[in-house]
Parts: structure tokens; sequence; C-alpha cells
């Protein structure tokens, strides 16, 4: 069978981005009896970035309920948290040690980080921790442990995952002996998709503040965010482009190719901005709202989603063991039982 596995930072109100770019085809993809799949809450990766322990936990309960009304039935899924498995930091610290820190330089999330302390004229690593600088070594940790083959993610992860490939190499030349200790994962993305922009064009984002929230606020809230999504000076009647039109991108991202179609031909032919939007409302809302609300009877029962989760991570840990005892004994610090 063909291992699948995603995850997603606790740090913030799961968005469209999210949905349409890991949650949905993760979902599809865990229907199919030819794959595992492992999905899980990456709330170490959250600390990197976020030092409120209420919104941590917060975003957790409403990531876990987010997958589980938008489909992810846990008796199928391994879904679990990834600080309850302990064996994820531990191998994290073995591929730190194989890593070059050189591989870690050419990260985006650092690289941007440096450049925007050198643009304030700050000194270049100003602020920047060791664990965003390391965020892809705890990244390929999570991915190798399971022996993912797949990796449904937005384009923005591409980069990780090749790190990942790259450490794993490292690892298995290193201490291999002939023989593969970790497989190689492969970065999976739907080309319909691929980066969902947000309410100013630029990629949907918790760091850009330009999210549209999946289900916070309600089909109003969806509405209010749409009908801010910025569009150029375009009256009613004039052509639109709809290539260069993130209504059209966002549209496409949740309708059929052929209502798609529809969309762009009316919008070659001056369909208004406004009434664009109401068509891009009507078509996500038809999507989510059946999901919005088992999502409003998941939240209010975190005891139920903690059940789950602990369920999860028995699963998890239980598949993860036998590789670790092996690269315990690889590395030399046990020998094989
Ligand atoms: P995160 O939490 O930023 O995003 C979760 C997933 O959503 C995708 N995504 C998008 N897709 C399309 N358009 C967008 N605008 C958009 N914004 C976000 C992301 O690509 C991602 O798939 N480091 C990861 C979490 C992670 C992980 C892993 C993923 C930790 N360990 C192991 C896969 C495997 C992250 O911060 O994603």
């Amino acid at each position: 069978n063909t291992r699948v596995l995603t995850g997603i930072t606790t740090s913030g109100t799961p968005h469209l981005g999210n949905y349409a770019g890991a949650i949905r085809p993760s979902i599809e993809a865990s229907k199919l009896s030819s794959v595992d799949a492992f999905y899980f809450m990456a709330d170490y990766h959250a600390l990197i970035k976020c030092d409120d322990p209420q919104r941590i936990a917060r975003s957790r309960l409403e990531i876990a309920a987010t997958w589980i009304a938008a489909g992810l039935d846990p008796d199928v899924v391994t879904f679990y948290r990834q600080s309850d498995i302990p064996e994820i930091p531990e191998l994290s610290w073995m591929l730190t040690c194989v890593t070059a820190k050189g591989l870690m330089n050419r990260a985006h999330a650092y690289k941007a980080a440096v450049d925007q302390n050198v643009a304030r004229q700050q000194e270049a690593d100003d602020g920047i921790t060791m664990g965003l600088f390391s965020y892809p070594v705890l990244m390929a940790a999570d991915i190798l442990l399971f022996n993912a083959n797949k990796v449904p993610v937005g384009r923005d992860q591409i980069q990780h995952l090749e790190m990942a490939r790259d450490i794993a190499q490292r690892f298995n030349h290193l201490y291999g002996q002939g023989e593969d200790l970790f497989v190689l994962p492969e970065v999976q993305i739907d080309d319909e998709v691929a980066t969902l922009p947000g309410l100013d064009g630029r990629k949907m984002s918790k760091s850009y503040d330009n999210t549209i929230p999946l289900f916070e606020g309600g089909a109003k809230g969806l509405r209010a965010a749409v009908m801010r999504i910025v569009t150029d000076s375009r009256q009613p009647g004039e052509p639109k482009d709809a290539e260069s039109s993130h209504l059209y991108t966002l549209y496409r991202a949740f309708a059929t190719p052929k209502a798609s179609a529809q969309f762009r031909k009316e919008l070659e032919e001056g369909m208004g901005w406004g009434e664009a939007k109401e068509q891009l409302c009507t078509t996500i809302e038809a999507e989510l709202a059946p999901m919005r609300e088992r999502y409003a009877e998941l939240i209010s029962r975190p005891d139920r989603i903690e059940d789950i989760l602990q369920a999860g991570a028995i699963k998890a840990r239980r598949l993860s063991q036998p590789l670790m005892e092996r690269l315990r004994a690889a590395v030399g610090l046990r020998s094989m039982s």
C-alpha cells in the first residue's frame, strides 16, 4: 500500500487554502483502498511561530474538527497530534546530526526572515530562533518516521519535501549498510489548486493576514470575506482577464471544470466583479454548508476529539516503533533486540 502523510500547523484558524491545498485532496486519497493515510496536527511546528498557549490549543481543536467535518474517518486514517509521538523529536535529533547547516541556510522561510532583517538594517539573524532555522528537519522527521511515499501539500511546501529527501538520502548513505532505512517521499500537488490566493492576491496565508476562514464567522463571514477580495477597477460590461483574476483562481478550486469554463466566459464577456463574487460565494458555500454543521457539533465536544487523537497516537506509535528501534541500532545507540 501507498503511505500518504500530511500535517497542518496549529497556529491559526483553518482557511480555504489549507482546505483546498491539503485537506480535501488528502481526504480523497484516504478513501482509496490502496492507501494508508497518516494525517496530523503539527503542534511542535506551531511553537516556532506562536507563543500564545491558548491560541495553540484553540487552533488544534479547530483543525482537528475541520478534518473530521471534511470527511476524515478516524477508523481508517491514522489521525494524531505530533506532540503525542515522542519518536518524532527523537528522530528529529538524529536527523539534525546528519543535516548540513548549509542546506538549512537555503530554506525559504529562514531566508525570508533574514532578508526582512537586512531590509530593516538589523542583524541578519535578529529574532530568528533555532526552531525556525531547523524547521525543515522536524518536518523531515514527521515524514520519514512513517516511511511516507506521498505527501499532499500546497506548493509552498515543495522545498521542505526536497530537503526531507536530501536528509533521508544522507542518512541512508551513512547508516543503511546497503539497505535503505528511509523511503524517499514524493510531493503530491493538486494542479487545479496549487496556490490559492488570499484577499490581497498574494498566497493565502496566516502570516499575510489575508485568509478566508473556512468556518469561522459562518456563511455571513464567508460572504463578507469574499466581498473584500481585491479586484481591478474594470466596470461591469468591460471584459475581464480571467487568467489574471484571483476570483477565477478561487472559483476554479471549488467548481466543476464546466462551471469554471462558464464563469471564465462570463468574465470575458463583461460580468461585473460584484456578480462574480456572488457566484463565487454560492459555489464555495455549496461545498462548505454541510460541513459547517458537522464542524459546529464537533467543536462543542473537545473531549471527543481528544479521545480520537489519543487513539490515533497509540496507533501511530505502534507503527513507528519498529523503525525507531532499527534506527537506534543503526546509529549505535542500542543493539537490536
Ligand atoms: P501549513 O500549516 O502552513 O499549511 C497546511 C497545508 O495547507 C497548504 N496551504 C495552501 N495550499 C494552497 N494554497 C494556499 N494558499 C495554502 N496555504 C497553505 C500548505 O501547503 C500545507 O499543505 N510545515 C507545514 C506543516 C507540516 C507538514 C509536515 C506537512 C509539518 N510537518 C509533514 C506535510 C508533511 C505547514 O506549516 O503547513
